[in-house]
């Protein structure tokens, strides 16, 4: 059984079963399209709404940490660009672990990635809903609040009115409480659900439908605009900038700084997205680690940049709000500018959208191929060429938990798992190296050897903690034995992988870099909440039940090898 649960597929394979599929997607993508999507999929709600919440804790200094994320996801995105160079098929991750780890993993990778991009776009499609209504305000148009808005989130509202009066409650709760007591009934329950956010769903559902192409040219478009709002709020608030905003730089130290984990690293999310376009690119193994990296470099430096822009216009404690980009220049009395921020976000939250829209179903049509899933997940649509089947299932799926539930929860989700995935990533390319299949790859990840450099590094950051940690060493030798199983758990996985990958290191002369990428996610990975880790084991598990129930039984690795050893 463990032989067949660790069943691989051999790169020619993924290209042949892709090529005899049931209809070939149309290639029309290069390099600036890529470069395209891959920003429309970055610049998202984490940087126009989380990133507020994120200052607000950390301070100015949380321009340091959009490096340090930075440099995970280039680790990352090398790794990816190496397996997007040797298997240019749709499906990502999911595919690269088919080859390096085998089925199970590949199917493990295949489920987390559902909380990359269609839980994440529950995220997307709620924030721009938010700015949406906020946009609509500004034109004097208001919107009942029970069409606007999680019912949880109106009933804390409004029970917080109760319990504490109206001075309790913030201008947007109070909103909500209003919405919670005007709402119509049915018998006692109050129908109140978020429609903005569920109707573009809808509406970028169909256009994802309807073809790539059409979809690529609205990308380039609302990339466009995205972008120029983005300069258009740094060099605006250049001139805003009052330098001792920046001090204290990081107010509430290391650990207020550290809570923004899952927001900052929530605002890179998407890079990777564009490798699921693989079937649809040009010349994939050439344009596509090219544009993964390029996009990402774009960013960071934006996202740097707009960071040390908000925090010097306006003291950090001021932006704690859903809309930082359009409130600073409120805050200065700039409300024209204020405004055309708010328009255009709208239109670049949109493309967002977009994007993961269409990575979601592009990943189902390949695990369907492989016989993991249901066979009209692979059906490509005659006319449009698109998986249509995929893609409204992708639709429903996102549109209406994004009618109903609120944001928070979904952010921290999503973060877990594409952590889970760009570490299986990076540890993927160490495999390449070692079975030799990198042979094969047209991009490869810069070697530099590991076997002494990752103790050293390790050896490094002991001398750091010992010098400059004490704070921490102390906290954790009042820790009992129970209270670390608790609370530290993640950190102790983390110190152990780090320690295992010396030895691997020096036996295997593991690539740097990669190995960089794995204990940089990880350590991050290790800053989320131990609840996040715990939703997402609880999903790892009832994809496991889907896995047993159907994937095993019908992969078609299977027929291929009957009972046998894997290929590979
Ligand atoms: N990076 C994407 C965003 O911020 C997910 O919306």
């Amino acid at each position: 059984m463990a032989s067949r649960l660790f069943r691989k597929k051999t790169v020619a394979q993924i290209i042949d079963s892709s090529q005899s599929s049931q209809g070939a997607l149309a290639k029309v993508l290069g390099v600036r399209d890529l470069v395209s999507l891959g920003i429309a999929a970055i610049v998202g709600a984490g940087i126009f709404s989380t990133i507020g919440l994120a200052s607000f804790n950390g301070g100015p200094a949380v321009s340091l940490l959009f490096v340090f994320v930075a440099v995970a996801c280039v680790f990352t995105a090398l790794s990816y660009a190496q397996f997007a160079s040797t298997v240019p098929v749709s499906g990502s991750a999911y595919t690269y672990a088919y080859v390096a780890f085998g089925e199970l993993f590949a199917w493990i990778i295949g489920w987390a990635l559902i909380l990359e991009y269609a839980v994440s776009n529950m995220v997307v499609a709620i924030s721009w809903s938010q700015y949406f209504v906020s946009m609509l305000q500004g034109f004097g148009i208001h919107l009942p609040g029970w069409l606007t808005m999680a019912p949880a989130y109106a009933l804390e509202a409004y029970t917080k009115l109760q319990e504490q009066g109206m001075a309790a409650l913030s201008k947007a709760d109070l909103v909500a409480a209003t919405a919670y007591e005007h709402a119509p009934r049915i018998g006692d329950v109050p129908i109140i659900f978020d429609l903005p956010a569920g109707l573009i769903t809808v509406l970028v559902t169909w256009l994802v439908y309807i073809g790539i192409k059409e979809s690529r040219t609205a990308s380039n478009i609302m990339v466009a605009i995205k972008v120029g709002v983005i300069l258009f709020v740094i060099l605006g608030g250049a001139f805003f900038v009052r330098p001792e905003n920046w001090t204290p730089f990081a107010p509430n130290g290391v650990e207020g700084v550290l809570t923004g984990v899952a927001a900052v690293f929530f605002a890179f999310i998407g890079f990777d997205s564009i490798s699921t376009t693989a079937e649809e690119c040009r010349n994939p193994q050439r344009d596509l680690p090219k544009a993964m990296i390029l996009c990402l470099l774009i960013c960071a430096v934006l996202y740097i940049l707009i960071t040390l822009v908000l925090t010097g216009m306006v003291n950090y404690s001021e932006l704690n709000v859903k809309d930082p980009l359009a409130y600073v220049f409120q805050y200065i009395g700039m409300d024209y500018m204020a405004g055309i921020v708010s328009v255009t976000s709208v239109v670049a939250i949109t493309s967002a959208l977009l994007v993961f829209q269409l990575a979601q179903p592009r990943i189902w049509m390949t695990m369907s191929r492989d016989g993991l899933l249901w066979k009209r997940f692979a059906t490509i649509h005659p006319k449009h060429k698109t998986p249509s089947f995929a893609t409204i299932v992708t639709g429903f799926m996102v549109a209406i938990p994004a009618l109903f539930f609120k944001m928070d929860f979904f952010v921290d989700l999503t973060s877990v798992g594409t952590f889970f995935a760009f570490i299986l990533v990076c540890a993927g390319v160490l495999y390449m190296d070692h079975s030799g299949i990198s042979k094969q790859s047209r991009f490869k990840v810069p070697y530099i050897n590991g076997r002494y450099l990752i103790t050293v590094g390790l050896v490094i950051a002991i001398g750091c903690l010992y010098w400059f940690g004490q704070d921490t060493l102390d906290e954790w030798r009042q820790l009992s034995f129970s209270d670390i199983l608790e609370h530290k758990l993640l950190t102790v996985v983390f110190w152990l992988v780090w320690i295992i990958l010396c030895v691997m290191g020096y036996v295997y002369r593991f690539s740097l870099l990669p190995v960089a990428g794995i204990l940089v996610n990880l350590y991050l990975m290790s800053q989320l909440g131990a609840s996040n880790w715990l939703i997402f084991l609880v999903w790892l598990a009832l994809g496991l039940v889907v896995y047993f129930g159907y994937g095993y039984k019908h992969s078609k690795l299977r027929s291929v090898t009957g009972n046998k050893d894997t290929i590979g």
